[in-house]
């Protein structure tokens, strides 16, 4: 399957076709996503809590996102992946947002960037459009203004909250966005906005009325045990078949149970009599 463009997601939107869309942090895992058929993935920042156990995105760098995002490039040269812009690298000025955006594309081949805010970072989504890359937004519960938000907690939840954030969505497309992320917001409000907008909305925690629907990896495959979201659906639970597989391999070298004989090299014949001669010619 060939990758997909912003055009497709556009078209796709248009024509009432859902996106599917997940975050990935290395090699193995975006390998699989894009064999089982994914349109888009984002390297998310949240690395820092599902990869690296941070109890945030607050501390994850620059560097950080773009090896993370070689090594998913690399699991997934045919599906549109997307680079997450962390704290700090767009927020002081919309010279660093560029330069920062440029970098995702320039050293990890990213197809586009992902940065959090609404009106407040319109200036920098622009620059970043002008200059040639494709800018997703990102509203509702943005992780990174947590501690401004009074925690991890859902957002427009009234009326003047879910009009503020309206402004703030139309800012976005205004500025030039390709996509939107909505997070943590009641369906609603994922869905007044879904209408209104003509780019495509994603959800995480948005409701179904959303143009295409996002999780986290770590969550959906069980392997963050530390806190699950309401909004998260777990389709296996890996940390449970991981623990257990581990168990048993500790349970099997402690019984001697392995390596099996199908586990063992063998020596060439005639060598194993030979080697006994060697070693009884050291006892001489
Ligand atoms: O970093 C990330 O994975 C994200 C999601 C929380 C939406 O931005």
């Amino acid at each position: 399957m060939s990758k997909k463009t912003v055009l497709d997601f556009l078209d796709m939107k248009r024509r009432g076709e859902k996106i599917t869309f997940l975050t990935a942090y290395d090699y193995p895992l975006a390998s699989f996503a894009e064999k089982a058929g994914i349109d888009m993935m984002l390297v998310g920042d949240s690395l820092g809590m599902v990869v690296y156990g941070l109890p945030g995105t607050i501390p994850v760098t620059m560097d950080e996102m773009i090896i993370h995002s070689r090594a998913v490039r690399r699991g997934a040269p045919n599906t549109f992946v997307i680079g997450d812009m962390p704290f700090m690298s767009y927020q002081s000025s919309v010279e660093k947002a560029v330069e920062n955006a440029g970098r995702f594309l320039k050293e990890a081949e990213m197809d586009a960037i992902k940065l959090e805010g609404g009106r407040r970072v319109k200036d920098q989504i622009k620059a970043i459009v002008d200059a040639g890359i494709p800018v997703m937004g990102h509203i509702g519960l943005t992780p990174q203004s947590s501690g401004q938000l009074g925690g991890f907690k859902a957002q427009g939840r009234t009326a003047d909250a879910a009009g503020e954030l309206l402004l703030d969505a139309i800012a976005i497309e205004e500025a030039g966005a390709f996509s939107i992320l909505l997070e943590a917001i009641p369906p609603e409000v994922g869905g007044a906005i879904t209408e209104r907008l003509s780019i495509p909305t994603l959800g995480i925690g948005a409701g179904i009325n959303c143009d295409g629907q996002l999780l986290i990896s770590g969550d959906m495959l069980g392997l963050v045990e530390a806190f699950t979201p309401k909004f998260v659906k777990k389709y296996v639970n890996l940390s449970e078949l991981i623990t257990k597989a581990i168990a048993e391999y500790i349970s099997d070298i402690k019984e001697m149970q392995f390596p099996e004989e199908k586990h063992t090299y063998r020596m060439k014949e005639g060598e194993v009599e030979k080697l006994q001669g060697f070693l009884k010619s050291l006892d001489r």
